[in-house]
């Protein structure tokens, strides 16, 4: 059933009318469905495309979701991609169609999505305390018993509001809670002390609305991160989880879950969990990376686990946003029509990778060319020499942070290395 409410719902995107919504877009494409103009087959640069559009590299998108793939299962590791990064329901079905457990989630609007489009197994890897969003919880667990739903727990008002929403709400079926442990002193959420966790442990076994189902937390927010302390961090998660068993708190379960994993710190993640130890019932090491899926030519390029694993593989940078030149004021100054409402600029500005001329498509290298700032609509950019470039030509942007590049676009084309666009991929934010 899970399985038709994806093809349906993504059928049903592929249903959707191209228009005024979709920045990048051709107009000339108005009117037909999103099915219609992928079968089209058009050229990014030569079929209408209007400036600026952001396109994502169909090959690398499928190289880095067979990469994780191949990862996780080397390591023994089960897959929750976080789906904030893209909040695209096509990526999601290719992500489960990679071997993805389920998918994870931030807020309870992200779990909506995902259940409109059948995702039938969805970790929230943050506290839920909203009483209408555990309303609706409630009855879509009620309504489904295929549907798996675990988030996180760290206070004790937090399990009160749960149990207090969840009983008004006739809840048919407990919650499955992880405790979450956060990273280190003035890490983000996340109970700070062993003695808080067994705390909150005895609070869930207190109601019958919640079920303790394991351990989590995300290691990168550990403070001042480096591979020790964040070890040092996963192996005090692992070892909470041994605590929790022992000590009988984890009854009748089919599946202990120990999470943590973001697209950072996954090879230090696979060797902590390695050393799980055999507990009660069999456990779901389950990791929760979601940036890789599009990678970036920035922050993750540089936090990447590949470069320490280089034997391992590595993910490829798939996003390039193209911009035009729309001014040249001055010898030293261009503005490209790309601006903050474009590209990512939380971590880094975009870097100029290629130059496309407006008068022949000829491509070359952006030496020389550097985006020294962004408005809300204009990339400014500094030149070295007059002829670097002219009104006109598009500059392609490799850009810092996956999560910030997706959520400015609705529809992304996705683009095969010779221009060809193979499907647009609909974001939810
Ligand atoms: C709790 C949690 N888990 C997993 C992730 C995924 O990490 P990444 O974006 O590095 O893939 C994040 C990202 O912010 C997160 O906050």
């Amino acid at each position: 059933m899970a399985g038709e409410r994806l093809a349906q719902g993504l059928a049903e995107l592929a249903g959707e009318r191209v228009d005024h919504r979709f920045k990048g877009l051709p107009p000339d494409a108005e009117g037909r469905t999103v099915g219609e103009l992928a079968a089209e087959r058009r050229n990014l640069f030569r079929d209408g495309f209007t400036t600026p559009v952001l396109a994502l590299s169909a090959e690398s998108v499928a190289h880095n979701l067979a990469l994780l793939e191949t990862y996780t299962e080397r390591h023994g590791l089960a897959f929750a991609p976080h789906g904030k990064t893209c909040m695209a329901p096509q990526l999601f079905a290719r992500q489960l169609a990679h071997g993805a457990w389920g998918i994870t989630a931030a807020v309870p609007h992200q779990v909506r999505v995902y259940r409109r489009f059948g995702i039938d197994r969805i970790f929230l890897a943050n506290e839920l305390v909203d009483a209408a969003a555990l309303r609706w919880l409630a009855a879509e667990l009620a309504a489904d018993p295929g549907f798996r739903f675990v988030c996180y727990v760290d206070s004790l008002r937090g399990i009160e509001l749960m149990d207090t929403a969840l009983r008004e709400a006739g809840a048919t079926r407990p919650v499955d809670v992880v405790v979450e442990l956060g990273a280190g002193e003035g890490a983000r959420t996340g109970v700070r002390t062993g003695a808080e966790c067994l705390e909150l442990a005895d609070a869930i076994a207190g109601v019958d609305t919640l079920r303790l189902v394991g351990v989590a937390g995300y290691e990168g927010e550990v403070p001042d991160a480096t591979p020790e302390r964040v070890t040092a961090w996963l192996r005090r998660l692992v070892a909470l989880a041994v605590e929790f068993d022992a000590s009988g708190r984890f009854a009748d379960l089919d599946r202990i879950i120990v999470s943590a994993g973001g697209s950072a710190w996954f090879d230090a993640v696979a060797e902590v969990f390695a050393e799980v130890p055999e507990l009660s019932a069999p456990v779901l090491k389950l990791l929760r990376s979601g940036a890789y899926v599009s990678h970036d030519d920035g922050h993750y390029s540089a936090v990447t686990p590949f470069r320490r694993i280089p034997e391992e593989g590595a993910l490829r940078p798939a996003f390039r946003l193209w911009a035009q030149v729309v001014s040249r004021p001055t010898p030293e100054q261009a503005f490209l029509n790309a601006g903050k409402r474009d590209a990512a600029h939380d971590l880094h500005l975009p870097r100029a990778q290629v130059v496309r001329s407006g008068r022949d498509g000829t491509l070359r290298p952006a030496d020389g060319i550097t985006v020294t700032g962004l408005s809300d609509q204009h990339a400014w950019v500094a030149t070295e020499r007059p002829g670097d470039l002219e009104v006109g030509d598009w500059v392609g942007l490799g850009l810092s942070h996956p999560c910030t590049s997706f959520d400015k676009w609705q529809l992304i084309p996705l683009v095969e290395e010779d221009g060809t666009v193979t499907d647009y991929l609909r974001t939810f934010f």
